[in-house]
């Protein structure tokens, strides 16, 4: 099997529930100590086998487009006072993968959004990704574990965890047909209903921002009705292939953090402050000191 070294990552939404911020900043472009979250994202890709990623963007999110282009000044200010670390850390914002962009003029959906990318993907099965989860596995990169279930079962992913709290109505929930998690920690899924009512739940298995789609998922979403909103939502084609028996979902291992919401951001930040090798200790001195 061919690996997978394709990645589209969906950059859209107005990211209201961060307003003011993101009125000028897209959600994807907070950071997480000095690191964009798309770049921490980008970097899972990059150290799962990913070559290409193309990046979706609505219109007003061109500050997202501007984080990847040279800055020839800022080299040469940094090269000339010989500080080769900041100079590594901007070249590394480029390096490791070719970067593709493409705007998503209309809000038309997450299906839509993924149809901007068929050109890209030419006809190979690629990896997906939405910009505001953050999934933390240092060791094991969530979009790997994805492409090695993907050639474990040769169907499309849908990465999920289980989510034993209410908040599980604000995902899409894997239909599983009461079937269990096999050796491979996956499960053939009957449909996904996305964000069913508590009372409807098909499983306790949520979709959290990573997919493998092969690509016949193009041809679906040109099939699929457009939903009450206006918009083609892509979990709707994801039901539809489901459905005919090709998605298996896949119980993922990372920690994930929801990055459009002001409190997984700040959680996410206070996590990678502690994990960081240079100040993590004393920042957990810190935390300490201010407990009570
Ligand atoms: C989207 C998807 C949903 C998924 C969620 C994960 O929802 O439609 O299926 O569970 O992302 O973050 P949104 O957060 O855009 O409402």
């Amino acid at each position: 099997m061919k690996p997978i070294t394709k990645a589209v990552i969906l950059c859209g939404g107005l990211g209201t529930r961060f307003l003011p911020i993101t009125k000028s900043v897209p959600k994807e472009m907070l950071p997480v100590i000095d690191t964009p979250v798309l770049g921490h994202i980008i970097a899972e890709a990059i150290d799962s086998g990913i070559t290409d990623i193309l990046i979706v963007l609505s219109p007003g999110k061109e500050a997202i487009e501007r984080y990847f282009l040279d800055a020839p000044i800022l080299e040469k200010k940094l090269l000339d006072s010989k500080n080769f670390e900041a100079l590594e850390a901007l070249k590394k914002i480029t390096s490791g993968a070719n970067f593709n962009f493409v705007v998503q003029k209309s809000p038309l959906g997450s299906g839509d959004a993924v149809l901007h990318a068929e050109k890209f993907c030419s006809g190979e099965p690629f990896v997906l990704a939405l910009g505001d989860d953050l999934i933390y596995n240092k060791d094991n990169p969530v979009c790997g574990q994805l492409i090695k279930a993907y050639q474990k079962k040769g169907a499309s992913i849908l990465g999920v965890q289980s989510v034993l709290t209410d908040d599980i109505i604000k995902y899409g929930v894997a239909d599983t047909g009461g079937v269990t998690l096999d050796e491979d920690k996956c499960a053939k899924m009957r449909g996904i209903v996305e964000k069913p009512p508590l009372d409807r739940l098909p499983s306790r298995l949520a979709a959290l921002g990573r997919y493998i789609l092969t690509p016949d998922i193009f041809d679906t979403i040109k099939t699929t009705l457009v939903a009450k909103n206006g918009e083609l939502q892509l979990t709707d084609s994801i039901n539809a292939m489901a459905r005919n028996g090709n998605f298996y979902a896949y119980d993922f291992i990372g920690k994930r953090y929801d990055m459009g919401d002001k409190f997984g951001s700040v959680c996410a930040i206070v996590d990678y402050a502690l994990r960081d090798e240079v100040f993590g200790e004393r920042f957990r001195e810190y935390l300490c000191s201010i407990r009570n």
